[in-house]
């Protein structure tokens, strides 16, 4: 097979379920992971290799003979590693560094969005405290503050407050200020080799920390698919609104974007508006839908890297629901508490972020987010409970969860505002 050996780069919760469904498709022989974690080490070999080290990478790849890289978080694609693997002349999937600024820069997702014609909330970039504060009451409360670089999901500040959204401006070089956007969000991935593009089904997440979306943002605390509650119609209308112009306009620019255009959106009272571009798979999603994928991901991944996305037929998806569960370190998203035994992990559907093997080899916490519990069922309801009871099961002092996540989905309580008004 043409992706016999593959290797993925990064150490979370989306590599792992990289990883282990790469380790699922038959035409894949071997998956190695630079760095990866005691998860991916379950389903492949890791390799103590720095993600953000593109020579290393190249380097690691080469020696391996692999067939396929598969570069998972945004740092190392910001940093360039994808174009060194590429410069060696491996396939890759994920994007040049130039193609992820539609990530690592908010602003320039901005400008790509305004040069493609895609909805999004309006928005001003601001450098000095002055400029912000004009913005601010340029668009009213609430307020919108956004560092424009990469900040692991915690950049962005949405409050009542004026002055705190003046003091998380004044906290940041460069930030866009912009309107607010209501209605649900939904989270829509698609695979891209450049020029053709091949959707997922849309799945949601769940920013902020506490129950009912009470606290700060963090990188995601749990995510589920499908959404019931959603259109039909969604997915073809994300992607000939959003997708395929983003994509399209990067082509024109000579920086194809290569990977997975993942668009976070908010379904307004206006339509369909994108919140941010991320140039990765997004975590926690990936674990639900993967578990739900059933066309080989290294097949597809490698038709994306080699420019073969072209009258590929359509992703396959169990019938069922997936729901992931978010167990975070006591303190996330400040600073977690480390160091605490990990008890209850047996299962399948697990997925290891921030944890390690301490000294004496036992499994310990690591970071903030630990691990992703996926639960299946017929529905959201029957996913849930799958997901919670192991949840339940997990022994990690001073851990602590969500306890909603899907729960309004599957009791029938999001309602998208009507899609009626064609956006400008
Ligand atoms: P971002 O990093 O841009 O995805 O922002 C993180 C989170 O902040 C989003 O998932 C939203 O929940 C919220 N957010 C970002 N931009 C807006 C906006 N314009 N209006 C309302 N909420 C927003
Ligand atoms: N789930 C949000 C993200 O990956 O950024």
């Amino acid at each position: 097979m043409a992706y016999q050996r593959v290797l993925v780069v990064g150490n979370g919760g989306r590599e792992h379920a990289l990883a282990w469904a790469l380790s699922r498709d038959p035409g894949v022989g071997q998956v190695h992971i630079a760095p990866g974690n005691p998860g991916t080490a379950q389903v492949g070999v890791n390799h103590p290799v720095d993600a953000l080290d593109g020579a290393a990478v190249a380097a690691l790849a080469k020696r391996l003979d692999a067939d396929l890289v598969v570069v998972g978080p945004e740092a190392p694609l910001v940093a360039g590693v994808a174009d060194a693997v590429r410069a060696v002349g491996i396939p890759v999937f994920g994007p040049s560094a130039a193609a992820a600024r539609l990530e690592g820069s908010k602003s320039f997702a901005k400008e790509i969005m305004a040069a493609a014609g895609v909805p999004t909330a309006a928005a001003r970039v601001c450098v000095t405290p002055q400029e912000a504060a004009a913005a601010l009451d340029a668009f009213g409360p609430p307020y919108v503050v956004k560092d424009d670089g990469l900040a692991a999901g915690k950049g962005v500040i949405v409050t009542d407050d004026r002055e705190a959204a003046l003091k998380h401006a004044e906290g940041c070089r460069k930030v866009v200020v912009e309107e607010f956007l209501d209605g649900p969000e939904v989270s829509l991935f698609a695979l891209s080799d450049g020029k053709n593009v091949l959707a997922f089904e849309p799945a949601q997440d769940f920013k902020r920390v506490g129950d009912q979306d009470k606290g700060p943002n963090t990188g995601g605390m749990g995510a589920y698919t499908p959404l019931p509650w959603a259109d039909a119609g969604l997915t073809g209308e994300v992607v000939a609104k959003v997708i395929q112009p983003t994509v399209d306009e990067l082509a024109r620019r000579g920086t194809p974007f290569v990977g997975l255009l993942y668009a976070g959106l908010a379904l307004t009272s206006k339509g369909v508006r994108v919140v941010e571009f991320n140039a990765r798979f997004g975590d926690p999603e990936t674990q639900p839908l993967l578990t739900r994928l059933q066309t080989p991901l290294g097949e597809v991944l490698y038709a994306a890297a080699t420019g073969k996305l072209a009258g590929h037929a359509p992703l396959e998806w169990g019938s069922g629901a997936a729901v992931a569960v978010v167990i975070a370190a006591g303190g996330y998203p400040g600073t977690p508490r480390r160091g605490d035994a990990i008890g209850g992990v047996g299962g399948d559907g697990i997925f290891h972020a921030g944890t390690a093997l301490n000294e004496a080899g036992d499994l310990v916490s690591d970071g903030g987010r630990l691990l992703a519990v996926v639960g299946t069922g017929d529905d959201l309801a029957q996913a849930r409970q799958a997901a919670y009871a192991k949840a339940g099961q997990v022994q990690i002092d001073g851990s602590f969860y969500r306890g909603d996540i899907a729960l309004r989905a599957a009791n029938g309580e999001i309602h998208p505002p009507t899609l009626t008004e064609v956006t400008a």
